[in-house]
């Protein structure tokens, strides 16, 4: 029989990332990142939208932690800017950077809520950028200093870490589709920016080992994708195998078992785009498991035998008569179960976390004075029973945090995609929750016992 309420001392959160919130761009020494370079491309993102001003978290941060104070939040999963720290990315500290992420969580754990802190959720600093970003190895001790910083000044107060945020999306999406920051096309870089980033991952974990403050832990939020194939045949089979291959095995094997999958190191290496692995990696990998992984799951991918990659020979495709949000993803609830099983049973029984879930919806069409967002509830709620069925089962699921706490920059897509359940309207910054935020308040208050009808 299944649980029928989740187990005591679940985190309860939700998430947001610095480049998505905070604006303030250039404020109190802050440097360029990859995305506000990125977002002056003309035709790079929708409307012409840039990070600039966001949500002016960077300003209005006290009522926001009053709003997740209300909503009863246990967690919050938010990033830290590199370049607010180190504002050309490495030399001497912007104090004002790090007074800002101290003061956020002071009040955090002022109003009962544990600070969940990445490390990179995508924005580069510019000036690395300039040097070869993440296809240049020397980034990865680049960011390993700038993560000790942050474990040295803020470790006692934060016990949970994330390295990295989707390294699949800041390489694949980065370098090989050119559709996010720094706007490269071209797979063999992706393919080894990909490995750059785990490199970063596993620096950065190592030097956590070595400050260590006794409770913490730390993790890398990956983001995944049952991958099933689109039709019976063989060959949309083994499609399914290299799409999986590419974007679920190719990084959690070294960061769970600290190796490549050797299908995924053939193939690249056969059509000429491996990355370059050095002497010291293997054992990087391998020596630094992480005590959690991040699980980021908003949709299946649907794999499809394809011309239309040539390195890879396949495609995802999202089936034509599906349910979809407004970013046009598949709606698959159960992809999120057989996903934890998963990882349950082929990957060692880790302790996981649901690091993102949530949903689009054009919420700006609906009238009256709350959005009355029903379908972004039922998408929720929908996954959270399917969260529990895992639970029941035996998966060891610690934690889930909604994507996302507010309406907020959404990359590529700019300020037309809202995600959040508090409502942000971007002329007058005012917040007003949603029907979603009343609804996850009663999900936490209840252990998520309550899920509603
Ligand atoms: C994830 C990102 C997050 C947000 C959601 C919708 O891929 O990590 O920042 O954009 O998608």
């Amino acid at each position: 029989m299944a649980e029928k309420s989740f187990p005591d001392g679940f985190l309860w959160g939700a998430a947001t990332a610095a480049c998505q919130v905070e604006g303030a761009a250039r404020e109190d020494g802050k440097g360029e990142s990859i995305w506000d370079r990125f977002s002056r491309v003309p035709g790079a993102i929708v409307g012409g939208d840039t990070p600039e001003v966001a949500c002016d978290h960077y300003h209005r941060w006290r009522d926001d932690v009053e709003n997740m104070r209300d909503l009863g939040l246990k967690a919050y999963r938010f990033s830290a800017a590199w370049t607010r720290l180190f504002p050309t990315g490495r030399g001497r500290l912007n104090r004002r950077g790090l007074d800002f992420y101290q003061g956020l969580v002071d009040a955090l754990l002022a109003a009962g809520i544990s600070p969940v802190l990445t490390l990179y959720h995508w924005d580069l600093p510019q000036a690395l950028q300039d040097h070869g970003g993440w296809t240049n190895r020397d980034t990865a001790s680049w960011f390993a200093e700038y993560a000790a910083c942050l474990f040295n000044s803020l470790g006692d107060r934060v016990h949970t870490w994330i390295t990295i945020n989707e390294p699949w999306v800041a390489g694949f999406l980065g370098h090989g589709e050119g559709v996010h920051a720094p706007g490269i096309r071209d797979f063999a870089a992706a393919v080894q920016a990909s490995h750059v980033l785990l490199v970063a991952h596993a620096k950065s974990v190592e030097a956590y080992r070595q400050v260590s403050p006794d409770k913490g832990r730390i993790g890398i939020a990956l983001d995944m994708h049952p991958v099933y194939p689109l039709s019976d045949g063989e060959s949309d089979g083994e499609a399914a195998r290299i799409e999986d291959g590419h974007h679920n095995r190719w990084f959690l094997q070294p960061v769970l078992s600290g190796s490549y999958p050797s299908d995924m190191l053939e193939l690249y290496a056969a059509r000429h785009v491996a990355p370059r692995i050095e002497q010291d990696d293997a054992g990087l990998l391998a020596g630094n498991p992480p005590d959690f992984l991040g699980v980021n799951y908003y949709f299946p991918t649907r794999a499809l035998a394809s011309r239309a990659n040539p390195v890879l020979g396949c495609q995802a495709r999202v089936p034509r008569d599906c349910e979809k949000t407004a970013m046009g993803w598949e709606v698959y609830p159960r992809g999120l179960s057989d996903l934890l099983t998963r990882l349950k049973r082929d990957w060692g029984d880790p302790v996981l976390m649901i690091t993102e879930n949530g949903a689009a919806y054009d919420d700006e069409r609906m009238e009256g004075p709350q959005v009355a967002d029903l379908d972004r509830i039922a998408y929720l709620r929908a996954h959270l029973r399917e969260a529990l069925a895992a639970i029941a089962s035996g998966v060891r699921l610690e934690g889930y945090f909604l994507w996302s706490l507010m309406d907020n920059f959404e990359w590529a897509c700019g300020y037309a995609k809202r995600f959040g359940i508090t409502h942000v309207d971007y002329r007058t910054q005012a917040r007003t929750w949603k029907k979603s935020a009343s609804w996850y308040q009663g999900v936490i208050a209840s252990n998520g016992a309550d899920l509603g009808e």
